[in-house]
């Protein structure tokens, strides 16, 4: 039995919390935020607070699931991490890449697991998609289009780049998976058109240079009344001896594959993953090594958007790298970082 803490109960907290109970492997030892009223009701008479390490230290926690908003994963994550528990956290793996390198080296000086949830990756019709693409011989280019006319409100209507910060990463993270190849560079532009109501960039097309040679290319929008795309987009593997389609909802098409293992899928599969790691030893799907370089494919797309030109992801990653040492304000933490020669052989290695 394993026995978490949440951090965050908003929106997404309420789903984790539905997943934690679903779970009879995992135990709700409590619920940190920053607002108690919101603690105290989702931790409904378990113990309830507002800081990570007290209430860790209260309850004897194994871990902590960190749902807070994404400009807070560092603190809480670091301070989960050297409170001697393990973290799963939410997407993205902080707000920014070099907060993002900050927390691998955290992950590797106090040597916890901190395993990032992706919750699409989790998904059994994409890694169908996945058995399907690796049946059809080399890979020449994998397409994502992803069309929908969302009326949110709030700060995704006032961000600079709401599509690709704050939806794009779940289709970048997916073509990683799917074509098991890490970006090299991108080409991206962005536009808002005249009937949009984002303050920022609601659409996106991206082309991505994959280790391996294939081609990712993502055209994406926000703001596209009428025949709408799945939230998972749609998706077109195109391969030397053939091709293999998937509508984001309902079952690929494409050569005959064996299915793959597991019923669970969401972050139901993404906590399992992270409980059967805790037990066995064993690096899960999503430890944060392997899951920055999708967070960099947004960076990078974002710099290539402002630069009117293609970004190396290398050059993304180093001057992340630098900014990373820079701000950090742990010695250990930072003498880690200090000791990577090259980022991107740092995250390849667990
Ligand atoms: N996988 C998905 O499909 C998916 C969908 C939605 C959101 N998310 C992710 O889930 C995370 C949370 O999103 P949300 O929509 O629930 O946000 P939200 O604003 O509804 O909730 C976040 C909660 O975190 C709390 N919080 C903020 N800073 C904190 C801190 N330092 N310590 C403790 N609590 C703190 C806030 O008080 C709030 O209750 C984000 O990283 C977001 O990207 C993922």
């Amino acid at each position: 039995m394993i026995r978490v803490l949440l951090a965050g109960a908003g929106a997404m907290g309420r789903a984790w919390l539905a997943a934690i109970h679903a779970d009879p492997g995992v135990e709700l030892a409590g619920v940190v935020d920053l607002d108690p009223a919101a603690a105290r009701r989702a931790a409904a008479g378990l113990p309830a607070g507002a800081d990570v390490a007290v209430l860790g230290a209260e309850t004897a926690a194994d871990a902590v699931i960190d749902v807070t908003v994404p400009v807070a994963h560092h603190a809480v994550t670091t301070t989960a991490l050297f409170a001697g528990m393990s973290v799963l956290g939410e997407k993205p793996v902080a707000d920014t890449l070099a907060r993002a390198l900050s927390l691998v080296a955290a992950a590797e000086v106090s040597g916890r697991l901190f395993m990032v949830s992706q919750s699409r990756r989790w998904n059994p019709q994409l890694a169908t998609l996945r058995a399907m693409a690796a049946a059809l011989g080399p890979v020449g280019a994998v397409g994502t289009d992803f069309h929908r006319a969302p009326r949110f409100g709030g700060f995704r209507e006032e961000m600079a780049q709401p599509l690709l910060v704050d939806m794009a990463i779940h289709a970048f993270d997916a073509a990683r998976y799917l074509l098991d190849a890490d970006p090299v560079t991108v080409s991206c532009q962005t536009w808002n058109p005249p009937w949009s109501w984002y303050a920022g960039d609601a659409c996106a097309a991206a082309v991505f240079e994959m280790t391996g040679g294939a081609r990712y290319v993502y055209h994406g929008s926000w703001c596209s009344p009428g025949a709408e795309t799945s939230w998972n987009g749609e998706w077109r593997v195109s391969a030397q001896h053939g091709t293999a389609r998937w509508d984001g909802d309902h079952e690929p098409t494409g050569p005959a594959v064996d299915p793959p293992d597991g019923q669970r899928s969401g972050i139901g599969a993404a906590l399992r993953a992270f409980a059967e790691a805790l037990e066995s030893g064993v690096t899960p799907m999503g430890e944060v090594h392997g899951n920055v370089l999708s967070l960099a494919m947004v960076e990078a797309a974002v710099d290539s958007a402002a630069r009117g030109r293609p970004v190396p992801i290398d050059d993304v990653l180093a001057r992340a790298h630098e900014r990373a040492v820079r701000d950090e304000t742990r010695a250990d933490v930072r003498a880690a970082l200090r000791n990577w020669t090259d980022v991107r052989t740092a995250l390849s290695s667990t």
